[in-house]
């Protein structure tokens, strides 16, 4: 059904790159194989000329990522002008880089809330994810330092083949922190992830066991710990909507002021890009070419233009379908009801005997 005369929403939520610079090297890392360096960085005020823009745009919450957003210096700076928006700060941050002064003064400039990484829960593989030695030991002082300083924590981690089977410890040790809500997301195969797919791939019996561990954790944990759970989009049978639909709920500015639809948008080959230096953000949202080419379902090509599930769905993530099939205007081959699907399950069986974690390709600047 088109919906070419259906108004645009605004948006809801930023995603705001403030670096890609990171202490950390994590192999599932989303943030694109040609990183940002750190020339090309919006300045704090360039961030709260953004910050402006998006609230009256219509946006409520800034989740302020990177890279490691601590990784500036001007972090500070850049909360503050996010609260004298009217913005919710949400911190997304590996806590490497935090320290109890930065985080009372981080608290003392408007942040709402703390998103802390963890690469697992044992200190020698999380190390080694995370390709930081002593990286552990810092999160698990910056977390007492964030429950110390009455700021909402969710605990957030990446799970992957080889930490899967940690799920229970991952929710002891968030309740240990004091967080209310942990999030365990199974790897998202895009940038730096996509890179090592085969090496972090988990296997159809650990997700089989995760999705157990979850049921019985939520009915153990009730009233003390929400768990969100986002098992890996290979093994289910239909697609999610991505970013909640394309152009429809939120953006992500890139390191530099790129507006992208997705933190992935860069990798679809013809799609052009503003930039927030030279075009303002509502001009981007609502007449952008690249918000335009996939938002609603217009664009969509059979079996999605007549699917009931196309307005629940949106035909999945785009950048998957250009992952796996080449092609970003293809329905999503997480589906079972498009042909695409065979080239994923054909994936998976190749993935059958991974490589080990050694194999992996850690991220960093310059390649
Ligand atoms: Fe979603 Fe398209 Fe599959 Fe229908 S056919 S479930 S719209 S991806
Ligand atoms: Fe780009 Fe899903 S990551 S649409």
């Amino acid at each position: 059904m088109p919906d070419g005369s259906r108004p645009v929403p605004p948006p809801i939520a930023m995603l705001a790159e403030l670096t890609h610079r990171c202490p950390l090297s994590c192999p599932y890392c989303s943030n694109p194989v040609d990183l940002a360096r750190r020339e090309a960085e919006l300045t704090a005020g360039q961030w709260a000329d953004v910050f402006g823009q998006a609230a009256a745009l219509g946006v409520l919450q800034v989740h302020l990522s990177g890279g490691e957003p601590a990784s500036r210096r001007d972090l500070e700076e850049i909360v503050a002008a996010a609260r004298e928006a009217g913005l919710y700060a949400n911190l997304i941050t590996s806590g490497v880089g935090l320290t109890p002064e930065r985080i009372a003064a981080l608290v003392a400039a408007g942040m709402d809330h703390v998103q802390l990484s963890v690469q697992g829960t044992r200190a020698e593989t999380a190390d080694r994810v995370g390709g930081y030695r002593g990286g552990f030991a810092r999160k698990m002082a910056v977390a007492e330092a964030i429950a110390a300083a009455g700021v909402a924590l969710t605990l957030n981690a990446v799970m992957h083949r080889h930490n899967l089977d940690e799920l229970p410890e991952i929710f002891d040790l968030a309740e240990r922190l004091g967080a209310r809500r942990v999030e365990v997301a199974c790897v998202q195969f895009q940038g730096w992830a996509l890179e090592n797919r085969a090496v972090l791939q988990p296997t159809r019996d650990q997700v089989e066991k995760a999705k157990r561990l979850v049921a019985e954790a939520r009915a153990a944990r009730q009233g003390r710990l929400v768990i969100d759970f986002v098992p890996p989009d290979y093994y289910a049978d239909l697609p999610k909507a991505c970013m909640g639909g394309w152009g429809s709920t939120g953006l992500n500015v890139a390191p530099d002021g790129t507006v992208l639809p997705c933190h992935a948008a860069q990798t679809i080959p013809g799609m052009v890009f503003a930039n927030v230096r030279e075009v303002p953000l509502a001009e981007i949202w609502y007449r952008g070419p690249a918000f335009a080419a996939f938002r609603g379902t217009d664009w969509m090509p059979e079996p999605c233009r007549s699917c009931d599930r196309r307005e629940v769905d949106f035909g999945g993530c785009r950048c998957q379908a250009l992952a796996v099939l080449g092609d970003a205007s293809a329905p999503d081959p997480v589906c079972r009801r498009t042909p695409g699907r065979a080239r994923l399950d054909q994936l998976l069986a190749n993935e059958g005997n991974a490589p080990g974690l050694e194999a992996a390709r850690w991220r960093r600047i310059g390649g």
